[in-house]
């Protein structure tokens, strides 16, 4: 190639030409997670959080988001439902990869398909132990605590259309003492949580291309 003053400035261009990989957060309840992934990916020069999308639309995690300067679409179920407008949806934003947290509906396959091992999720016990319908929030850790379980902890894992049936990305225990309360079980379980699932998404996102 020759050398001229145009080539130059383009090539330089081209170096630091960044690629953004937008990733879209599923959530429906408090939204501690999804606060702590947009503050997490805050930081990132080729990631970021781009969408917020939720189910429910008194949650308070749309507010929080909305706070965060996070674009908020919130949608019935009859739309969740539709293939075409959920994928232009994703589209406009240009959404490659979605995070759940908290997100109380089962997805649809039209999305498990076209994202496929692009939907995370993480759920707050040692699947296979207390997962499946209307296992969550609290009800786990009190199962946990009734039953004398010695530890608990996360499991973030791709998503299928079943209940928390997806391949195991990663886990992670704390210990539960016998004084534990419920509560006290979700504290450890959260800070797991807060420490790990930003870490997973990022490393899965650096392993795919766009
Ligand atoms: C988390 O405990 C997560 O494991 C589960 O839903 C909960 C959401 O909590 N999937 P928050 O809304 O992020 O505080």
């Amino acid at each position: 190639m020759q050398i001229n003053a145009q080539n130059v400035v383009f090539c330089a261009f081209a170096k630091d030409l960044i690629i953004m990989k937008k990733i879209a957060v599923f959530a429906s309840g408090t939204g501690s997670n999804a606060v702590n992934l947009v503050q997490y990916f805050s930081t990132k020069k080729d990631m970021e959080i781009a969408l917020l999308l939720s189910n429910k639309a008194n949650a308070p995690v749309i507010d929080k988001m909305k706070a965060l300067g996070v674009p908020t679409v919130v949608v019935t179920n009859e739309k969740f439902e539709d293939s075409s407008y959920m994928l232009s949806l994703l589209r406009e934003y240009d959404i490659s990869f979605i995070i759940l947290a908290g997100f109380l509906k089962i997805i649809p396959p039209f999305l498990t398909e076209t994202f496929d091992n692009k939907i995370i999720n993480i759920h707050p016990s040692l699947l296979p132990k207390y997962g499946g319908k209307g296992m969550y929030g609290m009800k786990v850790h009190e199962a946990v605590v009734a039953a004398g379980d010695k530890e608990s902890g996360i499991t973030i894992h791709y998503l299928n259309n079943r209940y928390d049936e997806g391949e195991v990305i990663f886990q992670a225990v704390c210990e539960v003492t016998t004084d534990d309360t419920a509560e006290d079980v979700a504290k450890k379980v959260h800070a797991l949580e807060y420490e790990h699932y930003p870490k997973v998404a990022e490393k899965i996102l650096q392993s795919i291309k766009n």
